[in-house]
């Protein structure tokens, strides 16, 4: 297809037009990426009409920029951009948004900011420049730094202090999940990947789907699966981390998604609910609090069981829910429930652990057994012809549509690296609705429905199936 620069600029302006005057509107300004956030600043508001307007400007506005740079630019820059990650790890364990927080507007020559962490001014000087450079911090002066729309985001409000002498609470501020979040990949996430090209090269562990046979296993060293690993004593860092950045994911989903994606009102009066792998209760929770006629069955490991039972008797929580210990690759022992249930379940597992898991939950439904799934669907960078790939079989999945020529393809959608986040940590995957239907085929299951969510990709979305 030819078509214009022109063209790629107007879609721009027509989409920021239409933003330009939802902030007048609400008599808001443009936010500027040298002021710290503030939730009113943002452009959307959170409003889906705008958040999809602003989605199309960012996907021609990107597009715009691959065109019209040099490739060759293009490919140094991608791959340097692991950099970006440990950068942004560096800062936010050092703790200099917080200290150039107290350093109040007029921000802090980068000596002093260095001092104050402990580390070498040379190296922080390269890092915060590459980070300024992104938009992340702003240099005010030649090497001089303060804080803007993004670093204030890694902000994990406490004392420069209080999180210098206690490291092992520095994410325990509800504000902190970002950084977290950030940290987590430039640390677990980037040393894994580091190590995931030799995997996939190595005859023994190549074509493996074991959890253990990771970037991440390799990178650190260890027999164990990541979820081993991090529940050693010397992990216990690492493993509050990352409890912390799976709430703040959770945070970014509306809070009733997860009773929205399938009818649960139709179910009978006292219905049983199967949660398989159900954590420490969470959806369950919600579930049981919008519809208490419901009995829901958490199941899960033996440990994450008894957490979730103290959980629910802290948290005074109340509904018909009760906890079990169960390994769900081994036989179900709740037979013939109305539902069985599992959120962000299969995205952690290669393909022959889900057959086997679904497999099981197969041979204990009964013909009426519903099988919800609650997982990301990655979608396609191509358009897809009417008849291939029987993906317009499904309803409820969303279809991309955007103005031409802006194409599918986006660096802007979550999904895409979660899938591979999932593999270099857990051998796991997001997965295409095809790759649903053909792991669910193989277990004795068909796709009925499907409630997509539309957006950055990072909701999951609900997959309903009956045996077959
Ligand atoms: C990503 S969490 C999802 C938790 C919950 N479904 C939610 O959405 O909050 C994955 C869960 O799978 C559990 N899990 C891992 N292996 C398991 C197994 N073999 N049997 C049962 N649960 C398992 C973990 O303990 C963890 O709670």
């Amino acid at each position: 297809m030819t078509f214009t620069l022109r063209s790629l600029a107007e879609i721009i302006l027509k989409n920021c037009d239409i933003l330009d005057a939802a902030l007048e509107k609400r008599g808001a300004h443009v936010p500027s990426l040298d002021d710290p956030y503030t939730p009113e600043s943002d452009v959307t508001n959170n409003d889906p009409q705008l958040l999809a307007t602003a989605d199309i400007a960012c996907r021609a506005a990107l597009q715009l920029v691959q065109t019209i740079r040099t490739p060759q630019l293009t490919i140094l820059l991608d791959g340097l951009s692991f950099l970006t990650s440990v950068s942004l790890r560096c800062v936010i364990e050092l703790h200099v948004t917080e200290i150039l927080r107290e350093a109040g507007p007029q921000g802090m020559y980068v000596d002093e900011i260095a001092k104050k962490c402990n580390v070498d001014p040379q190296k922080l000087r390269t890092i915060l420049r590459c980070l300024a450079g992104r938009w992340i911090f702003r240099e005010t002066a030649p090497d001089t730094y303060t804080n803007n729309r993004f670093s204030s985001m890694l902000d994990k409000g406490k004392p420069v202090a209080e999180l210098q002498s206690d490291p092992m609470t520095m994410y325990d501020n509800p504000q902190s999940t970002l950084a977290a979040t950030a940290a987590h990949y430039g640390d677990e996430g980037l040393k894994g990947a580091a190590s995931l090209f030799e995997v996939m090269t190595d005859p023994t562990l190549a074509f493996s789907g074991d959890p253990k046979d990771t970037g991440f296993s390799k990178a650190f060293n260890t027999q164990k699966s990541y979820w081993e690993f991090m529940e050693q004593p010397d992990q216990k860092a690492r493993l509050y981390r990352f409890g912390v950045t799976m709430e703040g994911l959770q945070k970014l989903e509306p809070p009733e998604l997860a009773v929205i994606g399938y009818d649960w009102g139709k179910l009978r009066d006292g219905a049983v609910v199967v949660d398989v792998g159900g954590g420490v209760g969470t959806v369950s929770a919600q579930l049981s609090e919008a519809f208490p006629k419901l009995h829901i069955v958490v199941q899960d490991r033996l440990d994450t069981i008894e957490d979730g039972k103290k959980r629910w008797k802290e948290l005074k929580r109340t509904g018909q829910v009760t906890f079990q210990a169960h390994d769900f690759l081994t036989p179900n022992p709740i037979k013939n429930p109305d539902v069985f249930l599992m959120r962000y379940i299969t995205h952690d597992w290669a393909d022959d652990y889900v057959k086997t898991m679904l497999h099981h939950l197969r041979e204990a439904a009964g013909p009426n057994t519903r099988l919800v799934i609650m997982d990301r669907i990655v979608p396609y960078t191509c358009s897809i012809p009417k008849d291939k790939e029987g993906v317009q079989q499904f309803t409820g999945l969303v279809e991309s549509k955007y103005p031409p020529p802006v194409t599918i393809a986006t660096p802007s959608n979550f999904a895409f690296g979660a899938g591979v986040m999932m593999l270099l940590c857990i051998n796991g995957q997001e997965r295409t609705i095809k790759q649903f239907d053909e792991v669910f085929a193989s277990a004795g299951w068909k796709i009925d429905s499907v409630v997509q969510h539309e957006g950055s990709g990072a909701l999951p979305s609900t997959i309903c199936a009956v045996p077959i």
